[in-house]
């Protein structure tokens, strides 16, 4: 397991881990990043949490080869129920999955997050569901990352505890506080994209029958658009 095994998505979700010593990998699948984190730092000691038995046998087996057993514990469960306090866990990594799952991830075990320090998340699709879930509960972001691979584009998400509830205006829930503001190459080709099929849906609603419904999802769009292009 080295930097040329691992996909650039995930080493750039290992990037903000790196102080880490005590991490858990949720939806871990093949353990690929707990196993690329813990070879290259010797101090590093890990668990890698999986829902599902193909998975978690894989992130078994690569655990074993990489003769990482001692450092790397894989655990089969959902979410962060494999965590316990006594596993002292610093940092928790969840990538690879819909931003509304990952939302409901942290939900379900957020009695688990007492003492973890940051929160590296990396959702595939809809990360304002998770933005929203933060600052419902009291963690702020510290920084976004965004990347493109093979043709798709990365949100990755670094979260950190506060003691008091922050607040991001709509337009930064939904493009990110931190990315609306740097606006990167792959930041605005995700969001010219998601203009140019919004302007499409806007086509089709003016086509079609006008209902009180549709004008309403209209004018919905119109400000949608309008507030993204004004980053953008
Ligand atoms: C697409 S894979 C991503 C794997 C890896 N994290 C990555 O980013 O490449 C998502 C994994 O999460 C697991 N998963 C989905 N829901 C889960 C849950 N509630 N708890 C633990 N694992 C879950 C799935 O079984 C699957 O292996």
């Amino acid at each position: 397991m080295n930097e040329k095994q691992l996909s650039m998505r995930l080493e750039r979700v290992a990037a903000y881990l790196d102080s880490y010593s005590k991490i858990a990998d949720i939806g871990s699948d093949h353990a690929y990043l707990p196993c690329f984190l813990s070879l290259r730092t010797e101090s590093i000691q890990a668990i890698a949490g999986e829902i599902n038995e193909g998975p978690f046998q894989a992130a078994k087996k690569q655990v074993s080869r990489s003769g990482l057993s001692e450092r790397i514990e894989v655990r089969k469960g959902s979410g962060l129920s494999v965590i316990e306090s006594k596993d002292k866990v610093e940092a928790i990594a969840i990538a690879g999955m819909g931003g509304p799952l990952i939302a409901s991830i942290l939900e379900d075990g957020k009695n688990r997050l007492a003492g973890v320090q940051r929160l590296v998340l990396q959702p595939n699709i809809a990360a304002h569901s998770i933005r929203k879930w933060l600052i419902h509960n009291k963690y702020y972001l510290v920084n976004e990352d965004i990347l493109e691979e093979d043709g798709k584009i990365y949100e990755i998400l670094v979260a950190e505890p506060s003691k008091e509830k922050r607040h991001y205006t709509e337009i930064e829930l939904l493009l990110g506080p931190f990315l609306s503001k740097r606006r990167p190459v792959p930041f605005k080709k995700k969001w010219q994209r998601e203009v140019d099929a919004w302007k499409q849906v806007l086509k089709e609603l003016e086509k079609g029958k006008q209902s009180n419904e549709t004008v309403a999802k209209r004018n919905e769009m119109i400000e949608k658009i309008k507030m993204v292009e004004e980053v953008l």
